[in-house]
């Protein structure tokens, strides 16, 4: 059984350490940072390292196994999830250290993104992961109930990017329903919103 909690900048390298892990293998990662599993890894645990420091209004939720943290969501309240033009800024040298390949896929990836990105007020989930040794067993439902949970507290609409269609039949168990579609870097990835309860 695992402990939800808030997570806060104390807990954000090792955040990020999981998120790197549990995101190894995703078919948008193999796209961006290529073949090399540890170089994907690495990739990802500097892409997260920056994305956390400079996206400071996240309020991530993190699953906590005694004092392990074993999974976690971002989470980007509504009005803060695309960067503001300072915050481009602050990416760059992490995009750059990416070397210039990937960093092109990351730019093209998040572009796409924002182009589906909702224009009605919305939290932003992600990015969600449960440590890799760890996936099959409950932990990203724990977590992803309590982030519903919030969500109808707050009268919040949801919505993500996913680019496994496990993970859609996942969200779909929780409210969200598909919206939208389309290749990111050559990768299926499927945009989903969640109206809160009462609402569309
Ligand atoms: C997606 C993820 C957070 C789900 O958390 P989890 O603790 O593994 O999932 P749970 O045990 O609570 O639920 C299992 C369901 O998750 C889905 N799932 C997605 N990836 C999975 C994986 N690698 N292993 C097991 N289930 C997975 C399946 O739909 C599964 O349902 P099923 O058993 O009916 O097929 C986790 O598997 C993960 O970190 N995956 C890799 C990173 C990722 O894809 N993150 C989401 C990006 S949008």
């Amino acid at each position: 059984m695992v402990d939800l909690r808030d997570l806060d900048h104390a807990d954000h390298s090792t955040a990020v350490g999981v998120l790197a892990r549990g995101m190894r293998d995703n078919p948008l990662h193999l796209a961006a940072f290529g073949d090399d599993s540890e170089r994907r890894r690495r990739s990802l645990e500097q892409m997260f390292t920056t994305y956390f420091r400079v996206s400071s209004a996240q309020t991530p939720i993190g699953a906590f196994d005694g004092d392990v943290l074993v999974g976690l969501t971002g989470i980007a309240p509504a009005g803060t999830c695309q960067p503001t033009a300072s915050q481009r800024l602050r990416f760059i040298p992490g995009m750059v250290a990416l070397g210039p390949r990937a960093a092109a896929r990351l730019a093209s990836w998040l572009k796409t993104w924002a182009t589906h990105d909702p224009d009605e007020a919305h939290s932003h989930l992600g990015p969600l992961a449960v440590d890799a040794h760890l996936q099959g067993k409950g932990i990203g439902t724990r977590i992803l109930g309590e982030y519903c949970r919030r969500l109808d507290a707050d009268h919040e609409v949801g919505y993500l990017e996913t680019d496994k269609p496990e993970n859609v039949r996942l969200y779909e168990r929780h409210g969200f329903v598909v919206i939208g579609e389309a290749p990111v870097i050559g990768v299926t990835n499927w945009f989903m919103r969640r109206g809160h309860a009462g609402a569309a």
